[in-house]
């Protein structure tokens, strides 16, 4: 039986301290949130961002533009946001409609800002080995939920499964960066089944539901799920075949209450360390 990684509980510590911490700043740190479009999902999504940041004391913008919203409109937007000293952290929503090209849109935000470690200057620090101003949200929840279970990653072998910029790829640094051996595996892989199997630590961020068997596993496997999908009758499930996975493995994350929580919570740690960063001067 494996031990469950309750990212709900993690998320709610972290977020408590952070809230206390808030307290004492002399201005609110402020996120400014843009959606172009209506696609349902993302709509939900920026909401509940919005209502977070409230319930801590972070300020929130959200700025809602139309589906025909052109290109440099949307420049525009992020110009006035990089030049308005109270927004402390921008964030735009993806998946963009298509008119628009978003690695010109992200390239537009001024790194300082760049509260999801999109632009190039953060992913290419992280890339180097560096430091970025802030990590991108999901790989950082998904780091916290190893440190707090004291899930070593040095000498660990770390597959992830998926090669997004939002999550596989900068895990793979991050993990990297941590002194693991890190394989990435995506749609074009072949054998998945025979990489997986020599994971230690399995990542799995495809979006596919029971994409992981219990068959494709080793025993004591630490197993992160990141997909977010629907079962046939409505229910949220994640890439992993939870039911049989779960026995094999040492440490698995739940969906929903795994990783989810803690991209939020990440989110709104980085706004208040732009925050931070951006007032070092005139905080005690
Ligand atoms: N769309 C889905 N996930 C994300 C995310 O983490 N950040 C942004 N900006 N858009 C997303």
């Amino acid at each position: 039986m494996a031990q469950l990684i309750d990212g709900k509980l993690v998320s709610k510590k972290i977020l408590e301290n952070l809230s206390d911490e808030i307290l004492f700043l002399s201005q609110k740190p402020c996120l400014a949130v843009i959606i172009v479009g209506d696609d349902p999902a993302s709509k939900i999504y920026v909401n509940l961002k919005k209502k977070k940041a409230l319930e801590l004391g972070i300020d929130s913008i959200v700025e809602e533009m139309s589906a025909s919203t052109t290109q440099e409109e949307l420049l525009n937007k992020i110009e006035q946001l990089n030049n308005d000293d109270k927004v402390n952290a921008i964030l735009v929503q993806l998946p963009l409609p298509k008119h628009i090209d978003t690695k010109i849109v992200i390239e537009k935000i001024n790194p300082i800002k760049d509260v999801d470690c999109f632009h190039p200057y953060n992913m290419g620090h992280i890339a180097t080995g560096c430091k970025p101003y802030v990590y991108p949200c999901t790989p950082k929840g998904i780091i916290r939920l190893l440190e707090y279970y004291n899930i070593p990653i040095e000498g660990k072998h770390a597959v992830i499964v998926g090669r997004s910029n939002i999550v596989g790829r900068p895990m793979a640094q991050m993990l990297l960066n941590e002194n693991a051996t890190v394989t990435i595996c995506h749609s074009k892989t072949k054998n998945l089944e025979e990489i997986t199997k020599t994971a230690d630590i399995l990542i799995s961020a495809v979006g596919q539901k029971n994409l992981i068997k219990a068959g494709m596993v080793k025993d004591g496997v630490v197993v992160i799920d990141v997909g977010m999908n629907r079962t046939d009758d409505g229910k949220l499930c994640g890439d992993v075949d939870f039911y049989n996975v779960e026995p094999k493995a040492s440490f698995i994350t739940p969906v929903p209450g795994g990783v989810g929580p803690m991209t939020i919570c990440s989110l709104m740690q980085n706004t208040f360390d732009l925050y931070k960063i951006q007032n070092k001067n005139q905080e005690i």
